[in-house]
């Protein structure tokens, strides 16, 4: 049987958007796909030829209507959403109707001197590995930092920092109170809801999830606020910069070009969502043997510095491919934390100390 995500690929890989193709995943053409129980929301982005947009949408409903176990789709259009002010995103599409964006979105974090978003443009390059050990580091330095891992379509806060499976605690008035690990306080998406309880692509949905759950955590304050951000520069990543006052954003990359690629694409990103970029970090950067130490250059090492170098962005430092490096991840206890003398503990600390510079001469 296949999955629910296979069937709906299958779907839209079925419909042609003329008679020779491309298919609706070929064209980028469904924007957003929410199932929620038997309803499934829809954003397309189609061509303005009205014909077309009905043919299209007609056979969509009824071929996702003959999947079992959905009952209701609803389409729009991804240009039917009410225009925005000049230089913000439209607002996500919803599922549900949902109360107007209010104008105090951005206070959300006004209690923590610096709200840091960790981002590339690319997922898998230790994006939630370097934002948690930088966190947990900058806790040991002794600043007060928080943690929020806003990355809903693999949120690794969890299980990186032993949190899986916990729960935080609601109060009366059904604010979350964040939970606290290794010196942090912090809140995941993936503390309160369920693995895969939602299918999702691609989409601005993330930006209603997130902005609920942010503002409904009871955040103590602090001197640092880490945002492990979704991977990618699409609207998901633009509006989620638009609805927080960051200070800056650091940006991972692993020295393939191909990472690095995609990393010069979030700075732009960046930029032009106005939020500064503090600076970049080099992560699986050489291989260090765990039996005798020697280093090897898996990648070519050093790329990322260049990079930053030639597009004007401070190099905060490498991070070597380590396997005490994953290991701290998938056991919950990040490197920093666990081998507190180790050359990379020590690697994170460089990186801390360049991060601050860099904020206070932003
Ligand atoms: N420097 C490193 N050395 C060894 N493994 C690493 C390193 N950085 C990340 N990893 C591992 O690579 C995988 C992906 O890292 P992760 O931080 O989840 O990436 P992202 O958040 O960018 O998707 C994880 O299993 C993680 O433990
Ligand atoms: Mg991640």
């Amino acid at each position: 049987m296949p999955s629910l995500e296979e069937q709906f690929e299958q779907v839209f890989t079925e419909i042609l958007i003329s008679d020779s193709g491309p298919h609706l995943l070929e064209a980028e053409a469904v924007t957003d796909c929410i199932v929620n129980g038997e309803s499934v929301a829809i954003t397309l982005d189609l061509p303005p030829d009205d014909e077309l947009r009905k043919d299209i949408s007609g056979r969509i409903e009824v071929r996702l209507k003959k999947i079992p176990g959905i009952s209701a789709v609803t389409i729009r259009m991804s240009d039917q959403t009410p225009q925005a002010p000049e230089g913000q995103a439209p607002p996500a599409p919803d599922a549900q109707p949902r109360p107007p964006q209010s104008p105090e979105k951005k206070t959300y974090l006004q209690n923590y001197e610096a709200v840091i978003a960790v981002g590339s443009g690319k997922g898998g390059v230790g994006k939630s590995t370097v934002a948690i050990n930088l966190a947990v580091t900058l806790a040991k330095m002794g600043h007060r930092v928080s943690m929020f891992d806003s990355d809903i379509y693999g949120p690794s806060l969890p299980i990186m920092m032993g949190l899986r499976n916990t729960r935080p605690t609601m109060n009366d008035d059904s604010t979350i109170i964040p939970l606290y690990k290794h010196g942090l306080h912090v809140m995941s998406i993936g503390n309160v809801v369920e693995e895969a309880s939602a299918t999702i692509w691609r989409g601005p949905i993330v930006h209603q999830v997130i902005d609920q759950l942010l503002r409904d955590t009871q955040w103590p304050g602090g001197d640092f606020m880490v945002i492990d951000m979704p991977p990618g520069t699409g609207d998901a990543q633009l509006t989620l910069s638009q609805v927080l006052e960051i200070t800056g954003a650091v940006i991972v990359s692993t020295p393939q070009d191909v990472a690095l690629l995609d990393a010069i694409k979030s700075v732009s990103m960046f930029h032009k969502v106005e939020v500064p970029v503090i600076g970049m970090v080099e992560n699986m950067s050489g291989f260090v043997c765990p039996n005798c130490n020697t280093e090897t250059e898996i990648f070519d090492k050093g790329n990322a510095e260049r990079a930053s170098g030639q597009n004007n962005i401070p190099f905060l430092g490498r991070i070597p491919l380590e396997t005490a490096i994953r290991e701290g991840g998938d056991f919950g206890t990040p490197i920093a934390v666990s081998a507190e003398d180790s050359p990379t503990a020590e690697a994170f600390r460089k990186i801390a100390v360049r991060m601050i510079e860099e904020i206070e001469r932003l």
